[in-house]
């Protein structure tokens, strides 16, 4: 009786390892993803912050019914994706940066097109972050990063905070 006690207390901390270890797993690949192309722009590293995500992951969970792309207005900078099959963090990171030919350093400006995602992702003063995942209703992934401390954007140039 002592015995099996011991062992699902065991089993039971083996479980809670597990999950820690593979919640570590998942972020460590995201932050990586973004630190990658901070330092290709000379740019410092970003870490994960669990208040930052906790945030996300509500606002993710709060998506799930319409999977709208609406920001959330909150008090942290913030990139949404959303993707059909299996958009995980890393894919939607991808999807942000892509954006990049349309960032002009000479004028800190957008041209032709959207740039802001791009500009989050290696945004100097935004030194931590967090970000949710959810499946909508809808069969979508739904992907949010909140990052802090927020920037300022005025039009479409980017003023530092
Ligand atoms: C995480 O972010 C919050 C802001 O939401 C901040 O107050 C807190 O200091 C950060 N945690 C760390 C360890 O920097």
């Amino acid at each position: 009786m002592r015995f099996n006690n011991f062992l699902i207390v065991i089993y039971f901390i083996y479980l809670t390892l597990a999950h820690i270890l593979q919640a570590q797993n998942s972020y460590q690949g995201y932050v990586n993803a973004h630190n990658a192309i901070r330092a290709h722009v000379g740019v410092g590293p970003i870490t994960w912050n669990y208040t930052v995500a906790a945030y996300a992951q509500n606002y993710a969970d709060q998506r799930k019914g319409d999977c709208d792309l609406d920001h959330s207005m909150g008090p942290y900078g913030e990139n949404l994706g959303e993707g059909y099959g299996n958009l995980n963090g890393v894919d939607a990171v991808k999807m942000w940066v892509s954006e990049k030919p349309n960032y002009d350093y000479a004028s800190n400006a957008c041209v032709g097109d959207e740039c802001s995602h791009y500009t989050q992702v290696v945004w100097r003063k935004s030194t931590q972050l967090g970000y949710g995942r959810m499946k909508c209703q809808n069969g979508w992934w739904f992907v949010i990063c909140s990052y802090y401390p927020q920037r300022i954007l005025k039009a479409n140039v980017l003023i530092e905070a």
